[in-house]
């Protein structure tokens, strides 16, 4: 039997098909300002790791990529959407190294481009049906993507509740994240070997693939602004500061700091947002290895992810995504 294309594909090629499927969901002739918004989001496409981890996932559980497809280019919608609103809740006006959608088409379009691609999110999962994929699996999947987006909601609103906190535990914090992203990158695997029919035990070991993955990835984006020439990075370098989010260095930082750079730290945190607050915060995350311990930590995650990796049958496409979970770790 000749292998299919995705026996071979590279992520690249794979991103190549994703990105078309994004066209074709949103079409560049529509006059609809909601696609308009949507299309300015989605289009230059970012990494497009969640739709990669579920077509990989669907792949290294012994299904076809062109059945899963749309799913794929769904979650992407349902990822961008969250990024629409998250942009708005954090006031970051640029992202993908343009303007954010609420920047540019105002705060209520921005929240309705949002809404509308949580909905595609699901629309484009039922297309999967005449792509041949059984109906109890489509199923399985929905329930899948509502609880993922359901616990992503709750990790916003641990976020803004944990804002200028300085009193948020680890714990916290870790839950927080657990919620906010790696809800969905877990669910990105899980729903990918929902779709190719793999067994309830297989079908965990890969969404414990990607919860450990997601941890890796935010616990490494959180530490960027405090990254020596963390300029550049696509992310809005002060943002997190300026939203007074309690991220892993800070609070790192507060267990190991002494009384007197706990008093810097305290009052740098929760006083205006300026430059020479933001420095004063790097130099005691910086001073006490905070920086060093969180990487430690995103790395755990990764080791932690490897091995849920390493349960599943040897493929080619476990080694994809064992190249996703270390190349992603490290930050954008
Ligand atoms: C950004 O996600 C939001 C986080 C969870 C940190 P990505 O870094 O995957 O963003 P894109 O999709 O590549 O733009
Ligand atoms: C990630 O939040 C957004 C979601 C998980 C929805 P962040 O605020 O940490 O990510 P960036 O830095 O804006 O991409
Ligand atoms: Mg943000």
């Amino acid at each position: 039997m000749p292998p299919s294309f995705a026996d071979e594909a590279r992520d690249d090629e794979l991103a190549a098909l994703l990105t078309a499927d994004l066209e074709r969901l949103l079409p560049l002739e529509s006059t609809s300002l909601l696609d308009a918004a949507a299309r300015h989001a989605l289009l230059p496409a970012g990494k497009l790791l969640r739709p990669l981890l579920l077509v990989r996932s669907a792949l290294a559980a012994g299904g076809s990529a062109e059945r899963v497809l749309p799913a794929a280019a769904g979650l992407e919608c349902a990822h961008v959407g969250s990024l629409i609103h998250d942009d708005l809740i954090d006031q970051d006006t640029v992202r993908r190294g343009r303007r954010a959608v609420h920047d540019h088409y105002g705060p209520a379009v921005a929240i309705v481009t949002g809404n509308s691609l949580f909905f595609t999110w699901f629309e484009a999962l039922a297309e999967c049906a005449a792509r041949g994929v059984p109906h109890a699996r489509i199923v399985a999947a929905a329930r899948i993507q509502a609880r993922a987006g359901r616990l992503v909601c709750e990790g916003a609103a641990r976020e803004l509740a944990q804002a200028a906190d300085l009193e948020t535990t680890v714990e916290d914090y870790m839950e927080m994240v657990r919620l906010k992203t790696a809800a969905l990158t877990s669910a990105a695997c899980w729903i990918g070997a929902t779709l190719a029919g793999a067994r309830r035990a297989r079908t965990e070991a890969f969404a414990a693939f990607g919860e450990a993955l997601g941890m890796a990835f935010q616990i490494s984006d959180d530490l960027l602004p405090y990254a020596p020439a963390s300029e550049g990075v696509g992310k809005p370098a002060n943002s997190d500061l300026r939203n007074r989010r309690p991220t892993l260095p800070v609070l790192i930082a507060r267990d190991r700091a002494t009384s007197a750079q706990r008093e810097d730290l305290r009052h740098a945190f929760t006083a205006q947002p300026s430059d020479e607050n933001a420095e004063a915060i790097r130099t005691v995350i910086t001073a006490t290895g905070a920086d060093f311990a969180a990487a430690e930590a995103a790395e755990r995650h990764t080791t932690l992810a490897l091995h849920h990796l390493s349960q599943m049958t040897d493929t080619i496409h476990r080694r994809h995504l064992e190249a996703l979970a270390i190349g992603r770790s490290a930050g954008r």
